[in-house]
């Protein structure tokens, strides 16, 4: 029996869970806050979330199905991502009930929306980071074959930033020090950054 075990995710894993997720994690929250047209508030995590660019500086996220988060952001073509941290991991998890529509998640989740600079989408006063987003593409994830999927990849480019002084030490931003969460793997692992996660790697110069 060979040392690795190997399967093709199209004919199933065999496994008890399926380990995609819990291998490429832990994953960054992208906890998003909306708008819809009606001027409801909505509030959704979602982890297949990530940053791609500096300049602009450009984030994603995936949303299986067409979401409330989805169906806000190509109404009004705005949305603030949130960092969850430790303290607000409850209240992020309370956000994610697959509520209808007109149900603001603020409140489900007992936070406070708070105006923001530049979109008329409010972010999360309890989070001490958040950022202003327009939204810059919206695509619809295909296959390798070319079928379409049932995802669609959002992404914005970051108009505003929002960081929680504490968190600026001399003016470098103080990721340790954060307690941002991850998406791990299961139904419900997560993981906390701490001081002492923290190792440090210079690139290499070549030649
Ligand atoms: C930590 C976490 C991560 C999630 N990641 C995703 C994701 O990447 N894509 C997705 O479609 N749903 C994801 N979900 C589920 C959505 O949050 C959930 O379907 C939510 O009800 C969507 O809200 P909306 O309809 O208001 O956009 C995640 C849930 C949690 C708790």
């Amino acid at each position: 029996m060979s040392d690795r075990y190997f399967y093709e995710p199209a004919q199933g894993h065999g496994l008890p869970h399926d380990p995609f997720n819990a291998i490429v994690g832990p994953r960054p929250i992208g906890w998003i806050s909306t708008r819809a047209a009606s001027g409801n508030l909505n509030l959704a995590p979602y982890s297949f979330f990530n940053a791609f660019n500096y300049t602009p500086p450009l984030i994603g996220f995936a949303s299986i199905g067409r979401k409330d988060t989805l169906r806000n952001i190509e109404a009004t073509g705005e949305f603030v991502w949130n960092l969850a941290t430790r303290p607000l991991a409850e209240a992020m998890n309370a956000s994610c009930a697959a509520a209808p529509p007109d149900i603001d998640e603020f409140q489900l989740a007992g936070l406070t929306p708070v105006t923001s600079n530049i979109v008329a989408v409010p972010r999360v006063a309890e989070s001490p980071v958040s950022f202003e987003c327009k939204v810059s593409q919206i695509i619809r994830l295909q296959g390798a074959s070319g079928a379409e999927t049932n995802t669609w990849l959002t992404i914005g480019e970051v108009v505003g930033v929002h960081i929680a002084r504490e968190l600026l030490r001399d003016g470098i931003y103080d990721t340790a020090g954060s307690r941002a969460i991850l998406r791990g793997g299961g139904p419900a692992d997560y993981f906390e950054i701490t001081p002492d996660s923290l190792f440090q790697m210079k690139r290499p110069s070549y030649p």
